[in-house]
Order: C-alpha cells, then sequence, then structure tokens
C-alpha cells in the first residue's frame, strides 16, 4: 500500500523520535560485523531525514548513542564515534540541500574531542536552515536529562533565582536538554523490541509509540510514511473521553 498518499498534511506529528534499532543484528544475519549494520544505517538516517523533511515534519530525533552505550565493547565504541565523524562531515551536502538544521542533545562535551569538534562545526554550519530541525541524541539518556535539569533547578533556588513555589512542570520543562523542542508525538522503534530504553522518557508523557519488526538498516521512506498513517488512525484522548476530543459536528 502507498501510505504517503493516504497521509493527511493536515494532522502531521511536529515532532517525531526514532530509537534506531537493529542494526547489530542486521549485520549479524549476513555473517558480517556489528559495524557494518551502523554503517548501513547511515543511509536510512539519510532517507528518513529527508522524507520528514519533504512531508514537514518540523522536528527528528535520532536515538544515535545512549549514555549506556558506552559498555559497549570499546572497538564498537571507537568505530561508532568514527561513523558519527565521518557521516557528520560527508552528510553535510544532504543537510544544506534539504535546509536540514542539526541539534544535539545530551552530555556531548564528553564525547571523544574529533566527535564533539565535527558535531559543534556542522552544527553552525546549517544553523541558519529553517525547513526542518535534525536532533541527534549524543551520550544522552532520559534520567540523565532529568536528573541534570533537578541539579540546575537546585542551583537556581539555593542563589534564589527562582522561588520552589514557581517550580512547575511547565518551568521543569525550560530546564531539560529539549527546552528548544515540543515533545514528540510519535515514538518510533525499529527491531521488533517494546522498550523505551531511557529515551526522552519525560517529553513521551504522551506520546503514541509505534513498534515496526524492521532493522533499522532496512528502514526507509515506505516505513516512515507507513507509521505516520498509522499515527494519523489514533485517537489522542490525553486523558479525557472520546466525546470530548471530537469535533462538534462529528458528536
Ligand atoms: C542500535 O542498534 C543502534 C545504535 C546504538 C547506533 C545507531 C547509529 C547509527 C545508525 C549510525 C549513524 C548515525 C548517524 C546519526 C549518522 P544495535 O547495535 O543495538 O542493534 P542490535 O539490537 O541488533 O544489536
Amino acid at each position: 500500500m502507498d501510505y504517503k498518499e493516504k497521509i493527511d498534511p493536515a494532522k502531521l506529528p511536529q515532532h517525531i523520535a526514532i530509537i534506531m534499532d537493529g542494526n547489530g543484528r542486521w549485520a549479524q544475519n549476513r555473517g558480517q560485523v556489528r559495524v557494518f549494520g551502523h554503517q548501513n544505517g547511515v543511509e536510512s538516517v539519510r532517507q528518513t531525514a529527508t522524507a520528514a523533511a519533504e512531508l514537514g515534519i518540523k522536528y527528528l530525533t535520532l536515538y544515535a548513542f545512549s549514555t549506556e552505550n558506552w559498555k559497549r565493547p570499546k572497538i564498537e565504541v571507537d568505530a561508532l564515534m568514527n561513523l558519527l565523524v565521518s557521516s557528520l562531515s560527508s552528510e553535510l551536502g544532504t543537510l544544506m540541500d534539504n535546509n536540514i538544521r542539526l541539534r544535539a542533545i545530551g552530555d556531548v562535551s564528553h564525547l571523544d574531542q574529533e566527535c564533539y569538534s565535527q558535531l559543534q562545526e556542522t552544527i553552525g554550519l546549517t544553523s541558519g536552515n529553517t525547513r526542518m530541525e535534525l536532533i541527534l541524541a549524543l551520550n544522552y539518556s532520559g534520567k540523565w536529562d532529568i536528573a541534570t535539569a533537578a541539579r540546575k533547578i537546585a542551583e537556581d533556588a539555593v542563589t534564589g533565582k527562582i522561588n520552589t513555589d514557581d517550580i512547575s512542570q511547565e518551568l521543569f520543562g525550560t530546564y531539560l536538554d529539549t527546552k528548544d523542542f515540543p515533545d514528540p508525538e510519535l515514538l518510533i522503534r525499529t527491531s521488533g523490541e517494546y522498550r523505551i530504553s531511557n529515551f526522552l522518557i519525560w517529553q513521551m508523557a504522551y506520546s503514541e509509540l509505534y513498534f515496526t519488526p524492521v532493522l533499522w538498516p532496512d528502514f526507509r521512506k515506505a516505513d516512515l510514511y507507513e507509521a505516520i498513517y498509522d499515527f494519523q488512525q489514533r485517537e489522542r484522548r490525553f486523558g479525557m473521553i472520546s466525546e470530548q476530543i471530537k469535533p462538534a459536528d462529528d458528536k
């Protein structure tokens, strides 16, 4: 089925977040080392980012490296860092051609120096782009984000910059690393795993979750269209009942 044709442009999610999973299994299924899967995942990133920008999605967040991923064998961590450096450099043309602005969330200052520098350079070079923001979650985890926000709030309360009475959900959100972006309406996870894996745990309070068995290196534009079409069939009630959220003439 051609899901692109069926997507309602008036009901697009503003922000899609993706857990790109299954690279290792994709490689192992082919008798290759895990890094081969990550390398092939770059084409999926390119296809997904361009498809999202073409559709009119405003924010796309990709979970590229979690705080827990440091526990992987050093050879894989090093290969992932090298792949990020080379991809950020080789994909600059794709970002510019598609008017995509690169952003990052996570404790990026603790990435390898080369990776950090390349990231900052690409962020700077794309800072004038306006069609879509591609947000890479790098050395990111949801618990890290929440704990860091709590520490900054405590510091501001101690110095008198804020009153403890001011601490609300809205204020808390402004201390998170995602403060510049709306919460994702749709989370996609590939590879048939049904977990959140410490991703945007605060921000996904009301996200629609979409799980697909497709392994990340096989994920293509058509898979994104299918996920968005599926999202558009859902009724998002935000704690209310069906009758409260339907337009009056539908009741
Ligand atoms: C999860 O698959 C994937 C990752 C930890 C890394 C994702 C990185 C890329 C796609 C590389 C390029 C990224 C950018 C933004 C240029 P897994 O290794 O956990 O797979 P498995 O569950 O099959 O082992």
